[in-house]
Order: C-alpha cells, then structure tokens, then sequence
C-alpha cells in the first residue's frame, strides 16, 4: 500500500484531503511506520474509537498505560519526570492527574471542577468581552495599518479571554502564546524529541513560577475564577497543587492554539471561496453556519491519539495491544459515507455532526466559549472583508501533526 503518512511535510499540509480520502476508501486502518500509528479516516470508525475508551484509551501516565516513544503527550511525561528527578518538580508530579488522560470517575470529578464555569449561560455572559476585542482586532484592519489576522485578531481575542476568566494578567500574553506555542510545536512538531523537550520544559518552568503566587494568593483570598474553583476543588476532586497548575496549563493552551486556528482558517476559506464569503456578508446570521462548516471542512485539530488496552482486528487489519492509533477527525469530516459532495466548501449545509470538537466523555469544554469567540470575530470581520486580499499568496501552516492553521495571514486593501 503505497501511501505515505507524513502530516509534518509541506506536501500534506498544503492539502492533505487527496491522501484521507485515499485512506478512507483503500485503507481505512492503515499502519504508519513512519510514526508507529493506526490511521483510523471513516467517520464510523474515528466515532467507534472516541465513543469506546475501555479499548482506546487517552491514558498517558506510564503506569496506567505503557506506550511508546511516540504515545500521546510522551513529550510531557517525559519532561515531567526529567524535572522530577532534577528535583524541580515534587515527586507526585510523576503521578498528577491530568484532566485529558483521565478515565471514569477521576475523569468526571476534575471535569466538575471546572464544568460550572463553561456552561452556555456563564459563557453567554462573556459575549460584550468578546465583542470589544473582535472590534478592537478589527479596528487595526480598518485604520489601513499593517494587519495579520493571525497576530493582530486570532491570536488576542481567544488568550485575553482564557486569561481572564483564569484570573491572570492578559497583558503577559506573548508568555502565554510562546508556552503553548512552545508545547504544541515541542511536542507535536518536527523538533519533538530532544530540542522539543528543551522548548517544553522551559516553558512549563516559567508558566510554574509565574503561576505560583498567583495560586497562593487565591487560596488566601478567591475570587470568580476558574483558578479560585480549582484551589476550592477539596473533595470534589482534590487536585494537589501540581494537578491544579497541569490544570491551568492545559486551559491556557487548549483555548488559545485551536480558536486562533479556526478564525485563521475560516478568513482562509473565505478568501478562497468568494461566493460563500458574499453570501455571509450579505446575512451575517449565517456567521454560525459558516464556523460549523469550517470545522467540519478545515478542523483545527486533525487528529486525537489513543492507546488500545486490548488487540483488535479491524478492516483486516491486526490492532495490537498497546498500539498508538491516531483518529483522524480532519479525514472523517470529509466521509463521504458521511457528507453529501465533503470536499465542498458550503455554509448552507447542515455540519453540525462534525468531529472536530472530540465525542464521548472529552468532548471540548470549551465549544461554547470557542463558537462564542468565533462569532463575535467573524460578526465584525466579514463585513471587513470586501475588498481584501492577501499579501502573500504562498500558506505557511503551524508546525503540528495535530494543531492545522496558518503561521500568519497578512491582509491588505486591493
Ligand atoms: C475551535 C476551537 C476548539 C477546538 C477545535 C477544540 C477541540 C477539542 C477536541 C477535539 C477535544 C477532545 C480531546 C480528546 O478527546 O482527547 C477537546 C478537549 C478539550 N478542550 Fe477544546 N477545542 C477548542 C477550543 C477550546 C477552548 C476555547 C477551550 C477553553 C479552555 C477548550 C478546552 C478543552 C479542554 C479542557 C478539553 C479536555 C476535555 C476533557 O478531557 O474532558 N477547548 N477540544
């Protein structure tokens, strides 16, 4: 079978929708050698593997769940247990829960924790904050200045708003972006391995010591924030000051790499589909429809990993146990077993079903605050969008097999 799975080359960045669909249709559980994976493409097949965890787990703690080198968050066990040894870290952090990797119970109780706060009413209360800041990205574009909707609208917006329903300093959102830039490029990029634990380890560092006094000084005084729900978490979840700062990391950086990517990749397709782009400008209720459309269309995330706990024997394909196998939501969004005509970029169509937000007990916590987000920017960015252009037409994609979107996306007057 000659297909080669390579998601960090520029090739299958540029377009790797040819290459799913020819994995869909003549090897829908394709062994990778390249990376030790089993691709998993259908739609049926990456719902199967999501909505049964007693067999694909999301385990990554070593003792739960031996894999190997290239296990999912390998990169973060590792330099957890190297900053263990160099007495950097306490000694349970070798153990620490963390929310993603948890199963069953444990899993419910941390989601508890925070679940309170991302309920659509509470996050219905942020949407005047998203509004401001969509305008003020918004404001630069009209003003005639340089603009790079990545680092002027899709990068601000959705780390100002993680920030501050945290309880930290939005103004130290460069540190934010570069520690999760910085674990999403080290752990998922072409420099994982050794350089990309380097990049990891300094980063979780920094975010420690920046964080450590601002936990202390809420468990003297809370206040309405996620950070103060998490040290209150005593027998609900009991999370230890390490889990609770794993727990923060992972809220920072699960809301900051795949929103900006969604707004990155929705002008994209826009610009690529003037039609579509009229048709939203002249109904802006159809913003909704056009970010369910470009998650199904261009997910942000593009794969979940998972381990399997037991051999299974799938498409004549031979599972073993402990095996890593990545299900690739980007491919089955474009099933066509699934989706009428798939490779069609169309805000009339029903995407809801996509898979680009997980299924079963991870789903996204944060979908609400993401379509939030989402529409308040493109409310106020498409009406902006008549003649626009882009300055470069070449696309240079983030360095990730998981995270897709674009480095940067200048934008100018034609
Ligand atoms: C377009 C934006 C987003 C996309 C595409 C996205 C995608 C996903 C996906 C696919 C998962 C499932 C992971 C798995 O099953 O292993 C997930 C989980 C998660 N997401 Fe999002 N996400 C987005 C925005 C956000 C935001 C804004 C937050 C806010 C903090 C957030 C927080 C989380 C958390 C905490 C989890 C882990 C949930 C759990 O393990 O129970 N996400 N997300």
């Amino acid at each position: 079978m000659g297909i080669e799975f390579e998601p960090l080359s520029n090739r299958w960045k540029q377009d790797p929708y040819p290459t799913y669909r020819q994995l869909r249709d003549e090897a829908p559980v394709h062994y990778a050698p390249e990376s030790d994976h089993y691709v998993v493409t259908r739609y049926e097949d990456v719902e199967r593997v999501l909505k049964s965890p007693d067999v694909f787990s999301s385990a990554i703690n070593p003792r739960q769940m031996p894999g190997g080198s290239q296990s999912r968050f390998a990169q973060l066990r590792r330099a957890l247990t190297s900053m263990v040894q160099m007495r950097v870290l306490p000694s349970t952090a070798a153990d620490a829960r963390f929310l993603i990797a948890e199963s069953g119970e444990s899993h419910s109780a941390m989601r508890g924790v925070v679940n309170r706060g991302f309920t659509p009413r509470r996050i219905a209360a942020w949407g005047d904050r998203a509004h401001e800041l969509a305008a003020e990205g918004v404001a630069r574009l009209r003003s005639g200045d340089p603009f790079d909707l990545v680092r002027d609208l899709a990068v601000p917006l959705p780390v100002t708003m993680i920030a501050e329903m945290l309880g930290v300093e939005s103004e130290r959102m460069h540190d934010f972006k570069r520690w999760s830039d910085a674990f999403i490029t080290g752990g998922t990029g072409s420099t994982r391995g050794k350089e990309g634990d380097r990049l990891l380890f300094r980063a979780m560092t920094e975010l420690r010591t920046y964080l450590r006094p601002i936990v202390k000084a809420r468990r003297k005084n809370p206040a309405d924030d996620l950070i103060s729900a998490l040290v209150a978490s005593d027998g609900e979840a009991d999370l230890n000051d390490f889990e609770i700062f794993l727990f923060i990391f992972l809220l920072l950086l699960a809301g900051n790499e795949t929103t900006t990517n969604l707004l990155g990749n929705t002008v994209d397709a826009l610009l690529g589909h003037p039609e579509e782009l009229a048709r939203v400008q002249s109904d802006l209720s159809l913003v909704p429809a056009l970010v369910e459309e470009v998650l199904r269309w261009d997910s942000p995330v593009q794969m979940l990993q998972r381990t399997t706990t037991e051999e299974v024997e799938w498409h004549g394909v031979r599972i073993p146990k402990r095996a890593q196998v990545a299900a690739m939501l980007g491919a089955a969004n474009r099933d066509e077993r699934r989706f009428e005509n798939p490779d069609r970029f169309d805000v009339n169509r029903d995407a809801k079903s996509h898979l680009s937000f997980g299924l079963g007990a991870h789903f996204c916590l944060g979908s609400s605050l993401a379509r939030l987000e989402a529409k308040a920017a493109l409310e106020a960015l498409v009406p902006e969008l008549r003649g626009i252009e882009r300055v470069v037409q070449e696309r240079e994609f983030v360095d990730s097999f998981v995270i897709r979107g674009l480095k940067r996306l200048e934008l100018r007057a034609a």
